[in-house]
């Protein structure tokens, strides 16, 4: 794995405290010789320590304590996530290094948004990200970049929000092999639960700034200083999930002759989503 040339010499990576930045919660890219996967939400936890920052040897436990203290899940979304996830790669109960978490065809799949598809006969999928493709999801949001900035109020944000999720997965699931239906409720799942965790409200739309989720799918790092102001319920990840599967049926054509869907009301999410409480 290559580091940047301003990086200190390669060293240990052992537990979650970085030994060179002597930070528990800092950024350090990944050493030579640790384990990431194609999850952008597990290496980023790795690269921050909440979990290992050899990415090796974690349990389905480890993983829950680092998703709910990294992202603010709730106990019930980040237990389903990690447990689930562990029992369908068939290491229940077992310890995983994070590149095991992307056995082809488990809870991974083709039709990725930043990565390839699985290249024929391979049992794990590649973990490298192609820019380009990072290029081609950032210019999926509409309104785009330029349209936004020429028409931006002072201190306005650039926002990605479901419908933006729902054009790329549309993209990518006819530039890729085919997806089934469970791969493709996956794909839509894990890109719900990020624009819950960042969910902002803005004048003309409401969504995740962009700089936030560019700097974390493309470099595996957190914006700086973030902590979560909410805990992130399952129920609100299903609800916008539903959400981006509307908007790719209407996408597609498959929703008829009806209007786009409008966004859920906000009162719905924020009843789901916010404040510091446990919730489902
Ligand atoms: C905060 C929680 C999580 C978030 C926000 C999240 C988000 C994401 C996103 C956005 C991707 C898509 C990357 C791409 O399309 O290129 C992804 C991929 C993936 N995630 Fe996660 N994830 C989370 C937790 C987990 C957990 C707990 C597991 C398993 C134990 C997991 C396993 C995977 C796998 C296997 C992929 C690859 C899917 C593919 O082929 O694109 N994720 N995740």
């Amino acid at each position: 794995m290559s580091l940047p040339a301003s990086h200190p010499a390669v060293h240990d990576h052992k537990g979650k405290t970085c030994p060179v930045t002597g930070e528990t919660h800092g950024f350090c890219p990944p050493q030579e010789g640790d384990s990431r996967s194609v999850c952008p939400a597990l290496n980023v936890m790795a690269n921050h320590g909440y979990i290992s920052r050899d990415g090796k040897n974690l349990s389905a436990g480890d993983i829950t304590r680092g998703l709910k203290e990294c992202y603010g899940l709730s106990s019930p979304l980040a237990y389903f996530l990690a447990y689930v996830g562990f029992m369908i790669i068939r290491k229940f109960a077992r310890r995983v290094s994070l590149f095991e978490i992307g056995k082809h065809n488990a809870v991974e799949h083709d039709a990725s948004l930043v990565h390839h598809d699985t290249p024929q006969g391979s049992k794990y999928a590649p973990i490298e990200i192609d820019q380009k493709l990072v290029d081609d999801l950032i210019d999926d949001v509409r309104p785009t970049h330029k349209d936004f900035a020429d028409a931006a109020e002072p201190g306005e944000r650039f926002l990605l929000n479901f419908e933006d999720v729902a054009r790329a997965r549309v993209r990518r699931e006819a530039e890729c092999r085919p997806i089934d239906s469970v791969h493709a409720e996956i794909a839509r799942g894990e890109m719900a639960i990020i624009l819950g965790v960042w969910d902002v409200k803005g004048k003309q739309k409401s969504g995740i700034p962009v700089d936030y989720f560019r700097r974390w799918i493309s470099e595996e790092r957190m914006p700086d200083g973030w902590k979560p102001d909410h805990v992130q319920s399952l129920r609100d990840v299903v609800a916008r999930s539903k959400q981006i599967r509307t908007h790719v049926a209407f996408l597609r054509g498959d929703g008829g002759k009806q209007a786009p869907p409008a966004p859920a009301p906000a009162a719905a999410i924020e009843a789901t989503s916010s404040p510091i409480s446990e919730k489902v």
